[in-house]
């Protein structure tokens, strides 16, 4: 893993937008994975100050977001493709059939997470996947206990996660039991990955993410076995 620490979240969002604007700039139908979170804003608002400024151009690029609460519909506010509307996708060129994300409603879930993979597949594999991390290292929603092999699946959200989520949602009770995620495997496949580590909530985790260990008790833990893996984060250490 490489790791880039930065000064703030602001020089965090600006070094992460770079990578993303240069896999953009060098393959113009790249395909992206993208998080939500409060950790990419910057970021996304970083990309389209940029396609304002410089006309970036994201017609040919395709997306495909790592996870979508269940039982969610997309208009929900607090679903994540409402989010992406909001903090990317109505403000940059990108054609609304280029960006994917799983379907939080449909009839038959276990179908749909097969249709997600097949997807991804058929679109060439993941150029950059974005990442962020749970307070309990989860990636994606690949909760602690998520198999390494996993492929797009259902997950039952742990308590903590569902408390660290339930400041967008009016009450505790509102925020959604399950996820749909792509799983840990799927996020390895990807060719590079950009995990961006911002605030001190998340400082246990980034010490945990530097140490030695590798279990499926620390989700990211896996990130140390690909080959191509930066972290950008905000948060001093001693290297
Ligand atoms: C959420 C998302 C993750 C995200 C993480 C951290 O639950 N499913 O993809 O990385 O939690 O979120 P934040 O950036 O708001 O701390």
């Amino acid at each position: 893993m490489k790791i880039i620490n930065v000064g703030n979240y602001q020089e965090l969002s600006e070094r992460a937008a770079k990578i993303v604007i240069e896999t953009v700039q060098n393959k113009p139908n790249a395909v992206l994975g993208l998080a939500t979170g409060s950790t990419p804003i910057g970021l996304y608002n970083e990309l389209i100050d940029d396609h304002a400024k410089n006309g970036t151009s994201y017609r040919k690029i395709c997306t495909f977001n790592l996870d979508e609460y269940v039982g969610l519909e997309g208009s929900h506010p607090q679903s994540y493709l409402y989010f992406m509307r909001q903090h990317l996708f109505n403000h940059i060129d990108i054609s609304p059939e280029n960006t994917f994300i799983p379907n939080g409603k449909a009839e038959d879930m276990m179908k749909e997470c097969e249709r997600y993979e097949e997807l991804i597949k058929e679109k060439g594999g993941i150029d950059l996947q974005i990442l962020g991390i749970g307070q309990n290292g989860h990636i994606g929603f690949n909760e602690p206990g998520t198999s390494f092999s996993s492929r797009t699946h259902i997950i039952q959200l742990t308590e903590s996660t569902r408390k660290a989520n339930s400041r967008f949602f009016s009450s505790m009770d509102e925020v959604p039991t399950h996820a749909v995620t792509v799983g840990i495997q799927t996020i390895m496949e990807s060719r590079k990955i950009l995990l961006l580590v911002s605030g001190q909530a998340k400082m246990e985790a980034f010490k945990r993410l530097l140490s030695d260990e590798i279990d499926e008790s620390f989700p990211a833990s896996v990130l140390k076995l690909h080959n191509d893996v930066t972290v950008i984060t905000d948060i001093a250490f001693d290297n």
